[in-house]
């Protein structure tokens, strides 16, 4: 995984078909998607439950980039090695789901995976100030986790501060939650690099018809860009 601040797209496989995840993960990766979205959630610190590191694994042969896994689960750190296993060349844990994130991010780079950290939209970007060399990536929720296909919440201004805090670091914005191209060029623009699309992406396509998940990435990626087609 080497970095850069180009807009990269990552659909979110929560939007996909649950009964075809190889088949989708390759349709997506096909019609021009940059990271493959694998929401994980535990019923416990989110109100759903997705899936663990066993679909992870099953997975990770149908994707030929970057697995970008979003742990919505607490406790983290019993299941870092098991998700890191599977294949995750991203881990990201939410500052809100223990009290030692630090330990997390550590735990997650000692794993040999690249360590992302998530916030709700209720909390601060003062949260990472003390991770930013911990970390490769923050994720911002712009809505609260649990759901796809819920309604945008604007995070600009705490993409702003954390672009501002994080300077010259290698360390990538990513947004997540009802990016379409409505609202992604407000994130580029603040400084996000990569965006997180679920409905958006989906909408329209399937395993057998996925030509409309291409336009639906071209679409975002040119609004991202500030090239409206
Ligand atoms: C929310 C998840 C998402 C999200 C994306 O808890 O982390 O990745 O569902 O889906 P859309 O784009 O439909 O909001
Ligand atoms: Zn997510």
């Amino acid at each position: 995984m080497t970095f850069d601040r180009k807009i990269k797209i990552a659909p979110s496989i929560l939007a996909s078909d649950f009964a075809n995840f190889g088949a989708e993960c390759e349709a997506i990766e096909a019609e021009g998607a940059d990271w493959v979205h694998v929401d994980v959630m535990d019923g416990h610190f989110v109100p759903n439950i997705t899936f663990g590191p066993a679909t992870c694994a099953a997975i990770r042969p149908h994707i030929k980039g970057v697995m970008d896994v979003h742990l919505m689960i607490a406790p983290v750190d019993p299941y870092i090695d098991a998700f890191a296993q599977a294949g995750a060349d991203v881990i990201s844990a939410h500052v809100e789901a223990g009290p030692h994130i630090h330990r997390t991010l550590q735990a997650i780079r000692g794993a040999g995976v690249k360590a992302g950290v998530a916030l709700n939209p209720g909390t601060p970007a003062s949260a990472v100030a003390h991770l930013l060399d911990l970390t490769d990536l923050i994720c911002v929720m712009t809505v609260n986790p649990g759901f796809g296909g819920q309604k945008f919440i604007d995070m600009s201004a705490k993409v702003k501060e954390l672009r501002a805090m994080i300077g010259d670091r290698p360390v990538h914005i990513e947004i997540d939650g009802g990016v379409d191209v409505n609202t992604a060029p407000l994130v580029a623009q603040a400084g996000a690099d990569v965006l997180v699309a679920g409905s958006a992406v989906f909408k329209g396509g399937s395993v057998s018809n996925p030509g409309p998940y291409g336009e639906n990435i071209r679409a975002i990626r040119a609004a991202a860009e500030g090239v409206y087609v």
